[in-house]
């Protein structure tokens, strides 16, 4: 393949690929960035076909006929449900995982079964498919306990359930296909706190990204119903360089071996879920992905060309790569439309964009917005990612929450504290 002139085409239309369009366009190795659908901010850095991401065939038939070198993509429904397997038969090459390698998100109970038998710390579970036994299991490990349905569930998959009558409430539920399974896993309930980790794949070789903390409830001081994120930083000081080693070579490496060893070879970015426990580090859950908000924070702190390492890892040749990383820290503050995570107002005019993006070290990734005529309008439930850089926590927040008061649609809301956790530690 050339390694210069790439016609590139990234798949999705949310902050994530915002932020992942952002840095593919500074690569020196690109000609031309497509993106597919995109919105309105990545309409800044590619051009944008109206081409549903759900709509595999289409994908590939623009990219035959667009003559795309390399395709990026960046979302769980597309990987869970095969679109690498469809580009790459078409002659196309891509950013996986493959729809194989995707169970690595898309079967909890799968990853689960791998934990075992890679010797991967995580939490006491068994898989079931009927409810009696699942009940009295649950029972067992004692309350709360955390129900999940096996498949993708646009993250809403998991029950922590507080008593008996809720956990054999939530059995039913999703065994009679509450979230579109008939399968569950059932497992003991970790006390900790969280942090993301990322890593690269090229189904043999695996090198570290970084890590990055996430903020899932709505309200702030982690309140409310869980949503996508809410907001997120990166470095988190919860995962130190130490723990990162670990997170390599206890969780990391031990499953991209086990992969290859099934011939599933994972190739694409691991988001490692952890929970920091009294005892140590144990997994949460896998994503075959980046996170959002969470990619909207790596970006800006990566130094390194995103588009020769991706290309690398899908070809390959990831042995001695070394990304480069900014020591500052990114900050990203989610703002979403009032009513969200439930159903939320759509088409309000969103004013101040210019005058926040002008701020020191902001940048501003678009989730949910549309151009309509002169304006952009905000059309989803999270709509902008107002991120900064920052020399501390501290400086980023500042920032980012100067940016975010210079913007406004009505409606909108965002969190006050994103990272409170960081802040309490220093
Ligand atoms: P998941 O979709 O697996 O990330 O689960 C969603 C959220 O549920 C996680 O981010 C955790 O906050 C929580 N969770 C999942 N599994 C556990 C567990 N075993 N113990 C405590 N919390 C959990
Ligand atoms: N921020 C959580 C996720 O991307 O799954």
């Amino acid at each position: 393949m050339a390694r210069f002139g790439l016609r590139v085409l990234l798949v999705g239309s949310g902050g994530r690929e915002h932020a992942l369009a952002w840095a593919l366009a500074k690569s020196p190795l690109l000609t031309k960035l497509t993106c597919a659908p995109g919105n309105a901010g990545i309409a800044q850095v590619a051009e944008c076909v109206p081409i549903a991401a759900t709509d595999f065939d289409a994908i590939a038939k623009f990219a035959v006929e667009a003559r795309i070198d390399f395709a990026v993509i960046a979302a769980d429904a597309q990987l869970v449900g095969g679109l690498w397997d469809v580009l790459e038969a078409a002659g196309i090459r891509a950013l996986g995982p493959s729809k194989a390698a995707a169970v690595l998100e898309g079967s909890k109970g799968f990853i689960k079964d791998l934990c075992i038998e890679a010797g991967i710390p995580t939490a006491a579970y068994r898989r079931f498919q009927e409810p009696v036994a699942a009940k009295i299991f649950a029972d067992s490990l004692g309350y709360p306990v955390v129900i999940k349905a096996d498949g993708l569930a646009a993250g809403k998959g998991v029950i922590i359930a507080a008593s008996k009558a809720e956990a054999d409430k939530a059995i039913d539920f999703m065994l009679e296909g509450g979230f579109g399974g008939h399968e569950i896993v059932v497992e003991e309930f970790m006390e900790g706190e969280e942090a993301s980790f990322f890593a690269l794949s090229d189904g043999v070789n695996v090198i570290p990204l970084a890590g990055a903390q996430d903020h899932k409830r709505v309200g702030d001081g982690d309140v409310g119903p869980n949503t996508g994120g809410m907001g997120a930083y990166s470095p988190a000081p919860v995962l130190p360089p130490a723990l990162e080693q670990v997170a390599m070579a206890q969780f990391i490496e031990p499953t991209v071996a086990a992969f290859a060893a099934k011939g599933r070879p994972y190739m694409g970015v691991l988001y490692l879920g952890l929970m920091i426990t009294k005892a140590g580090p144990r997994l949460v859950e896998y994503n075959a992905r980046f996170g959002d908000p969470e990619c909207q924070v790596l970006m800006p702190r990566l130094k390194s060309d995103l588009l020769a390492m991706l290309l690398a890892a899908r070809d390959g040749r990831l042995d001695g790569f070394k990304p480069e990383w900014r020591d500052d820290v990114a900050l990203t503050v989610v703002m979403a439309s009032k009513g969200y995570p439930g159903s939320y107002d759509k088409g309000h005019v969103i004013t101040g964009l210019e005058a926040a993006a002008r701020l020191p070290g902001v940048t501003i990734f678009h989730a949910g917005t549309e151009q309509r005529g002169s304006g952009i309008v905000a059309v989803g439930g999270r709509v902008l990612n107002v991120t900064a850089l920052g020399k501390t926590v501290a400086e980023a927040q500042a920032r980012a929450y100067a940016a975010v008061d210079l913007i406004h649609w009505d409606g909108a809301f965002c969190r006050r504290d994103i990272g409170w956790r960081a802040l309490n530690r220093s």
